[in-house]
């Protein structure tokens, strides 16, 4: 019979990188040129559901985002299809009669259908959930073998960030030194409850599209910053090991410290490109001095900031009691009746400016 249809969902977070991923070594793999390591949010906030099916009666490979068809013609799509069907192996349910072998998979074309519970324009790492959560359905799917370390190297194709959603808690994507990609793969360093304190805290900077690409971005800074050459043979190697002790210590004064450094070396590197790239503007720079204002008033930093490609300020608050205070702190720089802020996304709540 060609009637039947075999589903899969699957929900994945977005994770945000406290040392972070610019630059490839090989544009095609996506392989970096440095180590980075990240937080997976809780799923309560920005992250992606996918349902994936497979039916004899599809005649073609189809997806849709946010309920609109999007072409997969794009090769990190169909690298992504395609490593992940060479690990299928056979699912049979006796029940309702149906058996798919190894090779029916490479025949048999799969739907794709993905909701981002936030803007998928807002710059706020969708792609980074999507294709992790793609890689899981499809591998859950499929019945892949493989483990999430190395699925995590199938979502690397898709978007190098991709790969270390596939883990809660605290992740590190490991550059790898193969050619071929192989070991260029993510590993969590803690779960989820290992530093459960923590409090993200989302300033919506602007919810407009990002100007320049992460992908074209990084291109021009590998090709013109000799900082950025610095950053990832020098810094970045002793960073990751100083942060991977800070989070094993829940040291938050180091934590912060490396967050933030690193993040203001991110964007040195991208004024360091030719021509410079800007991600951050004037409110994401007052951000900034709000946060290192009150942590030097402190006795211990109170808050870590990080930056990615747009100018959406991400705010680790060090526990509850903090980001209440970070939170009015916000609420009285940045009134709701200013234009300088769309919204703030606080860990288990919105807070819609209007
Ligand atoms: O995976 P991409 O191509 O979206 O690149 C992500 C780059 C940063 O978000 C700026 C840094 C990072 O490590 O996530």
């Amino acid at each position: 019979s060609r009637n039947w249809v075999v589903m899969v969902t699957a929900q994945t977070p977005t994770n945000i990188a406290v040392i972070k991923y610019w630059g490839k070594r090989d544009e095609t793999l996506i392989l970096p040129v440095n180590d980075s390591i990240s937080v997976t949010l809780d799923p309560s906030h920005l992250c992606t559901t996918t349902t994936v099916a497979v039916s004899p009666s599809f005649q073609q490979d189809r997806m849709w985002l946010n309920g609109k068809e999007i072409s997969l013609s794009g090769g990190r799509f169909q690298n992504c299809l395609r490593e992940i069907r060479a690990c299928a192996c056979d699912v049979e349910d006796t029940k309702k009669g149906i058996k798919i072998t190894k090779e029916d998979w490479g025949k048999l074309h799969v739907h794709i259908a993905s909701y981002n519970n936030f803007p998928t324009a807002a710059g706020l790492a969708s792609s980074a959930a999507g294709f992790a959560c793609l890689a899981y359905a499809l591998g859950k799917l499929m019945n892949v073998k493989e483990d999430d370390s190395q699925l995590s190297a199938i979502a690397r194709q898709g978007s190098g960030s991709a790969c270390r959603s596939l883990f809660g808690g605290f992740v590190k994507w490991k550059m790898g030194k193969e050619d071929n990609g192989s070991d260029s793969l993510a590993v969590q360093l803690a779960d989820e409850k290992h530093w459960d304190d923590l409090v993200i805290i989302i300033a919506v900077v602007s919810s407009r599209q990002k100007e320049t690409s992460s992908t074209s971005g990084m291109r021009e800074s590998v090709e013109t910053s000799l900082l950025l050459q610095h950053r990832a043979k020098e810094i970045v190697p002793k960073r990751i090991l100083k942060m991977e002790e800070a989070i094993r210590n829940r040291d938050f004064a180091s934590f912060s410290q490396l967050t933030c450094a690193d993040s203001n070396q991110f964007h040195a590197v991208c004024l360091d490109t030719c021509p410079p790239i800007f991600y951050m503007n004037d409110t994401s720079h007052r951000i900034i001095s709000i946060a290192e204002k009150w942590n030097r008033s402190e006795e211990a930093p109170q808050v870590a900031y990080t930056f990615d490609a747009g100018p959406n300020a991400v705010l680790i608050a060090r526990n509850r009691k903090a980001s209440a205070l970070l939170i009015q702190r916000l609420l009285y720089y940045f009134p709701p009746s200013s234009d300088d802020l769309d919204s703030y996304i606080v860990g288990d709540k919105s807070i819609a400016k209007d």
